[in-house]
């Protein structure tokens, strides 16, 4: 895709500067209140913006839908777009039926007449999987588990997947893990470049919600076609040995009185998760 008219989509949905302005459009705000989420109402804009965007051979992954309302906001007007969608409902103590019936709600409600495809299940596992995804991402946008790998992964993982210029639209990126990880990423892989930081200097900003980092991605050669050995490994470490370990975090962690589960929440992501810096 064309990225640059994404950045031009943008400026025009704002009356100003949008780091610091509110969307014209007052259907990010309607969304925001009408679906339960963590993304704020200019990050639904820069979505739908994106979205909007897309080549009709092109299609929009998301990782990490929760129950739904980035990828509502992104679908909005969009109906000849097709989309992805990759959820495992582990977070948040989130168990399967419950969440899955909230989330299909949303969609069926605000997300009627989109292409929108639902994949269950680990987003490292699937997007490594032939043939899920039947055609290059031009958008993606990732808010899935938040740990330094994770991140790191989120960027490898997708490379063979997208479209030879793509864009690339992360969540929580004002945190340092998340910008540790992009730095880690892009110093050994050619074709990224990071082009917006819409940061925040607070958590759960109501625009930004924790920063979003925009990257455009430019394919020049047969690389980035196939994940490294390095990559493939360190995927394979996510997929077969995090992920159980995660499982049976949140498991626990379901189980735990809320104040002991807040502490322990506090004390294991705080310093990570803190906004604004540049961990060098
Ligand atoms: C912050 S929430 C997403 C919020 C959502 N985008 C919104 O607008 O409200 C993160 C979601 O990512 C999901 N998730 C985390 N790691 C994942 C993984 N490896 N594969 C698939 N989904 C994952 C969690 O279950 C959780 O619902």
């Amino acid at each position: 895709m064309q990225t640059s008219r994404v950045f031009d989509a943008v400026a025009a949905a704002f009356p100003g500067d949008p780091q610091s302005t509110d969307p014209i459009d007052p259907l990010w705000q309607r969304l925001a209140e009408e679906v339960e989420g963590f993304t704020g109402t200019n990050e639904l804009a820069v979505l739908n913006a994106a979205a909007a965007a897309l080549p009709d051979d092109e299609a929009y992954l998301e990782v990490g839908t929760f129950k739904g309302r980035s990828l509502v906001a992104a679908v909005q007007g969009n109906e000849r777009t097709r989309f992805y969608a990759i959820e495992n409902f582990l977070e948040f103590g989130m168990t399967g039926q419950d969440a899955r019936a909230e989330l299909q709600d949303n969609l069926e409600r605000l997300a009627g007449d989109a292409d929108v495809h639902l994949l269950e299940g680990d987003a490292f596992t699937l997007m490594a999987q032939p043939g899920v995804i039947d055609r290059p991402i031009g958008v993606y946008f990732y808010d899935g588990d938040h740990t330094l790998l994770a991140h790191y992964l989120a960027l490898a993982v997708v490379e063979p997947l997208l479209a030879d210029e793509a864009l690339v639209l992360v969540d929580d990126a004002s945190w340092k893990v998340v910008q540790r990880a992009h730095r880690l990423f892009l110093r050994r892989h050619p074709g990224w470049k990071v082009v917006r930081t819409w940061d925040v200097t607070g958590a759960d900003d109501l625009r930004w919600a924790n920063g979003m980092h925009a990257l455009v991605f430019r394919r020049s050669d047969a690389r980035g076609r196939s994940l490294s050995r390095t990559d493939e490994g360190l995927r394979r470490y996510q997929t077969v040995l995090q992920d159980k370990i995660n499982k049976a975090a949140w498991k626990f962690g379901t189980r735990l009185p809320a104040p002991v589960k807040q502490g322990l929440v506090r004390l294991t992501v705080s310093r990570a998760r803190s906004v604004g810096g540049d961990d060098h």
